[in-house]
């Protein structure tokens, strides 16, 4: 996957015959760009989950983290844009890359609230842009696409797991809740959009499995990195002392992984997204999800008209897949790198 690796780009026969609908169309699924009215305020506490530190980290080190991996969604979103010939396809795209839009701005309100107190956002958003800059220079371009598909994969994933029992977002402090349980409801409403893109750019052959392998790698890499050290950092600087109590973690060890927990889908969908035949749709069926939650999670007022986007000027080249050896090269050369980003990502942020 790297920039010598450029491969003839194919549409599956699928897309590229039927120009009027989309997959997620076909079901009566149509992204929605919505604006919440979620205003932030210093009256946020920091303890805002369930009055517990390891939880209120976890989730403050996801809003800061989906801020920033909001932009890099839409960034891919807009260089396959530019390849895309199918006006249905490009419809939805549009819609996906507006919802991914105001997630990142609505994180953002949540987040200058918890910057002003030095919560540790600048110093995140660099660690998480360096992996990811990371991949681009060791795997080429090609590879952060898939990794942003293999993303909203694992996202859309949980965002089921939440719809399937949102009182697990009970016990949070009511504006991140809605915020919690908004996102999540888009996750489900636009799992399929950037997977379908993908697929009508890539085409279904080898080469689109092969870099979805890779992006589902990388992506683990990259979310057992950040997502542990984030909020490892965030509770130190928000709850000193208790970062490295096992008991502090315990609760959001339970909700991720325990019965029932968050991340129990994510495995399952990652490993069938490396299937040469896979689609999120197989995994779930979310019109019924969609409609039952509506009411919960969103509301008529906040829809929005929806924009059509240019594709992006400085346009992402779209590769295939490199060879054995130089992917299994450039993988040694990765760790090395995301291993000087951890070091550099804890030096700055360790207090004085
Ligand atoms: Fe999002
Ligand atoms: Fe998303």
């Amino acid at each position: 996957m790297n920039d010598s690796a450029t491969h003839p780009l194919h549409h599956s026969d699928a897309a590229a015959s039927d120009t009027a609908t989309t997959p997620s169309l076909r079901r009566g699924i149509r992204p929605v760009p919505r604006q919440p009215d979620l205003l932030f305020d210093d009256s946020l506490p920091d303890a805002w989950f369930a009055g517990d530190p390891g939880l209120s980290s976890f989730w403050s080190a996801f809003g800061i983290l989906a801020g920033i991996a909001e932009q890099e969604f839409i960034d891919i979103g807009r260089a396959l844009l530019g390849r895309m010939s199918n006006p249905a396809i490009i419809d939805e795209t549009s819609r996906f890359l507006q919802q991914e839009a105001i997630h990142g701005a609505v994180h953002a309100r949540m987040n200058r609230v918890l910057g002003d107190r030095d919560y540790p956002i600048e110093p995140a958003r660099r660690f998480l842009l360096d992996i990811i800059g990371n991949i681009q220079t060791r795997f080429g371009d090609g590879a952060v696409i898939a990794w942003g598909v293999a993303a909203e994969q694992g996202i859309g994933e949980i965002g089921h797991a939440v719809m399937e029992n949102p009182s697990v977002l009970d016990p949070a402090a009511e504006l991140p809740r809605r915020l919690l349980l908004w996102h999540f409801y888009e996750e489900v409403e636009h799992q399929a959009a950037l997977y379908d893109g993908f697929l009508h750019v890539y085409g279904d052959g080898s080469d689109s499995a092969t870099l979805r392998r890779g992006g589902v790698a990388l992506l683990l890499v990259t979310m057992a990195l950040s997502l542990p050290l984030v909020s490892w950092v965030v509770c130190r600087h928000a709850f000193p002392g208790q970062q490295n109590r096992m008991r502090t973690w315990r609760p959001i060890l339970r909700q991720l992984f325990g019965r029932n927990g968050l991340l129990r889908g994510g495995g399952a969908n990652l490993r069938a997204l490396t299937r040469k035949d896979f689609h999120p749709f197989d995994q779930h069926q979310p019109e019924a999800v969609l409609a039952t939650r509506r009411d919960l999670c969103v509301r008529p007022e906040w829809e929005r008209p929806v924009r059509s986007l240019k594709p992006t000027r400085d346009e992402r080249r779209v590769q295939g897949p490199a060879g054995v050896l130089q992917t299994a090269a450039a993988a040694v050369g990765y760790l090395g790198d995301c291993a000087r980003s951890t070091r550099h990502f804890l030096r700055v942020t360790t207090p004085a």
